[in-house]
């Protein structure tokens, strides 16, 4: 397939020619904590107008304190205007992208009390991220806000933004507007939907005038709130629909709110699930709209686009995962993608937690400029002992640096650990990490020896200037009674699916990611998978209500066992929650503050807050955590080689740590 439609220009309402028809949308980076444009942002964006980006977002930017944060730059003074057109000037003197950005208020979302000052809303509702309730908007907050809007926005046309984007989604201040949930007004703000369209169209209006007619100005609309008595895809089209009325050249469909159940971003969210919602809006609007979330494969942009669905495509994580990854797809370098794989573990897990945005995948992230991946002037010759996330990223930096990188992995396949976190349900795209590491590693002349395990022998007869030790970790054993009989199976050999019988009654004794992934893996053992659903569902072959329990029904008895208070506690913020909805909707038992005393043949004796008890077990799935293998540093210690030991065998830690440590070595090398 060619990418006709992904790099055909597109003209947005008259007002603004755009190269292609990739957007970056907005991203919270966290790269100041003074409302500054940092030089940390422009390295970013730089990176990525260079990339090949059609439409490059430049935001969030606060329109004030209240509604902002001092995370990000602000336009509510005149302090950033100079720094940011001197941005744009540079890229639009060494690039083509068009520069856009996004007029930001959280509204209840707001954490502003944090710095003295007291969010604001439609209505005094208590926002479920902050756990503060905001104060009531009077009519003076409105018309102060809307005209910080309209500032903002003046001083954005100023800096020499080409597009200007207010956001009018994800649970913040305009969608708490338009929301019955959070808009419980009795005055012209409130009631009908008209009215609680009224606060956005006022303010697309007020925005539109302080620039004038010649800026494109777009809103960014949640498709569907996915909030239990909110507004659906029929009442935020209908906005769309006022807004365009109002003013606005663009409508950006995104997913729902920060506070919404349903997954948004997360890697179990079928890629373009979305999708529907841009088209529902496109049926509405006679101005370009953009479709966004999880759109990254450039196959299936290209077809989002070919279906009439949206006009643009956003890509903000696959962007942050790969600056290049337009210009890699219309060169047709697809082999060199850095890929996605939703894990939010660098970016949306980092905002959360009020860390600068970087990327598990991609090192440079959030470090642009920081190191210099330039040729060696002393090529080594280099053997890395193990294939895992650690070992592959070395071996690619460094044989992209020049030096002569062989890698030995002692399975058939690559991969390592990922092999096994790509198995349980909704995690198959952690597949592509190693995919991806796999083809750059072929690019980048890396020598693949698979099925060897690297010895001293091996090291001896090689003769290499630097030895690698990427061998990863194994399985801590721990000592209790019954632990050797044969129901009793390891994490790892169940995800790397070895354990051939599973009984029907399961316990885990582990609670963390791998514990509570692989109870959920056991959960969907025998479900259907969504193509069957889908299938069942098109033919009307079965009751809705019947089918919908085959997605869920596992047919068997699973308890997670923990010590610990908290299940799952080592898994990201924005990833943990949908995991433990799998779980409940699977009927599993968490049992935290629970200790393993033994295992009998048909059961495990446990101590909890209330005495021991026994729990039905003819299965037991042990995921205790993990020890370092890391035999072959001591048994090459003292031959003259230079060892570096990364990732898991120095100690066993989250990928992210694993890849930015093999991509450190090998720069340093
Ligand atoms: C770290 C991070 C910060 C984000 N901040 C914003 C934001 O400030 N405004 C916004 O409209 N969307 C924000 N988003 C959502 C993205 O713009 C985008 O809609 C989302 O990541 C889904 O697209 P993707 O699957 O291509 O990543 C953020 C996403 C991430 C990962």
């Amino acid at each position: 397939m060619e990418f006709t439609k992904l790099f055909q220009p597109i003209n947005i309402n008259g007002k603004l020619e755009v190269k292609n028809r990739i957007v970056l949308p907005a991203l919270g980076l966290d790269y100041t904590r003074d409302y500054t444009f940092t030089e940390k942002f422009a390295a970013f964006y730089r990176a990525r107008a260079h990339g090949g980006v059609g439409l490059m977002t430049v935001g969030p930017i606060a329109v004030d304190e209240v509604g902002g944060a001092p995370s990000m730059p602000q336009l509510f003074d005149d302090t950033n205007v100079e720094p940011l057109r001197q941005f744009i000037d540079e890229m639009h003197s060494d690039t083509d992208v068009k520069v856009g950005t996004q007029l930001f208020h959280m509204g209840r979302y707001s954490y502003a009390h944090m710095w003295g000052k007291e969010p604001i809303a439609p209505s005094p509702i208590a926002s479920k991220l902050t756990k503060h309730t905001p104060r009531e908007m009077t009519y003076e907050d409105i018309q102060k806000t809307q005209q910080d809007f309209a500032d903002a926005a003046a001083r954005s046309a100023e800096a020499g933004f080409d597009y200007i984007e207010i956001i009018a989604c994800t649970g913040y201040l305009l969608s708490e507007f338009l929301s019955p949930l959070t808009n419980h007004r009795t005055d012209e703000y409130g009631g009908s939907l008209e009215n609680r369209m009224r606060f956005g169209v006022e303010t697309v209006a007020k925005v539109r005038k302080a620039v004038g007619d010649d800026i494109a100005v777009g809103v960014r609309i949640a498709g569907n709130d996915f909030m239990d008595g909110g507004n659906t895809n029929t009442e935020n089209a209908e906005f769309a629909a006022a807004a365009q009325k109002a003013g606005v050249d663009a409508v950006n469909v995104t997913g729902g709110w920060h506070e919404t159940t349903i997954p948004q971003l997360t890697t179990d969210v079928p890629p373009g699930v979305y999708t529907y919602l841009a088209r529902g809006v496109k049926d509405r609007v006679e101005v370009p709209v953009f479709a966004s979330n999880r759109l990254g494969n450039p196959y299936l942009a290209e077809r989002t686009l070919r279906s009439g669905a949206a006009d643009m495509i956003c890509w903000a994580r696959p962007i942050i995962a790969d600056p290049e990854l337009p210009n890699k797809v219309k060169e047709g370098r697809l082999d060199e993608i850095v890929t996605c794989i939703a894990c939010n573990q660098g970016c949306f897990d980092a905002v959360f937690s009020q860390k600068p945005v970087h990327c598990v995948l991609n090192p440079l992230a959030g470090r642009e400029g920081k190191y210099d991946v330039g040729r060696t002037a002393a090529a080594k010759k280099v053997m890395v002992a193990g294939g895992g996330p650690a070992g592959m990223e070395f071996a690619v930096t460094a044989a992209q640096r020049g030096h002569d990188v062989t890698l030995y992995e002692k399975d058939n396949r690559l991969g390592g650990q990922i092999n096994l976190a790509c198995t349980p349900p909704g995690k198959a795209e952690f597949h592509n990490l190693v995919d991806s590491l796999e083809k750059r590693m072929a690019i980048s002349g890396v020598a693949i020896e698979l099925g060897r395990c690297v010895t001293a022998e091996t090291v001896a007869s090689e003769k290499p200037d630097v030895l690698v030790v990427a061998s990863g970790a194994r399985e801590l054993e721990v000592k209790v009674p019954g632990i050797d009989k044969p129901h009793v199976v390891s994490a790892w050999d169940l995800l790397a699916e070895r354990v051939a019988d599973v009984g029907e009654n399961v316990v885990v004794v582990g609670g963390s990611a791998t514990g509570c992934e692989s109870a959920h893996f056991v959960a969907h053992m025998g479900t259907v998978d969504p193509e069957t659903f889908t299938f069942l569902m098109y033919h009307a072959a079965e009751d809705t209500d019947f089918a919908k329990k085959l997605l869920h029904q596992s047919r068997r008895n699973i308890t997670i066992i923990d010590m610990l208070p908290r299940l799952a506690d080592n898994v990201g913020k924005t990833s943990r929650w949908s995991l433990m909805k799998g779980l409940r909707l699977s009927d599993v038992e968490l049992r935290p503050n629970t200790k393993l005393l033994e295992i009998t043949d048909d059961a495990v004796l446990v101590e909890t807050e209330d005495g021991n008890k026994s729990i039905p077990a003819d299965t037991v799935i042990m995921a205790v955590g993990a020890v370092a293998l890391d035999e072959l540093t001591s048994e090459v210690a003292g031959k003259g080689i230079e060892v570096i030991a990364i990732g898991d065998a120095k100690e066993p830690r989250k990928i992210a740590d694993a890849i930015f440590e093999g991509f450190e070595e090998a720069v340093n090398l």
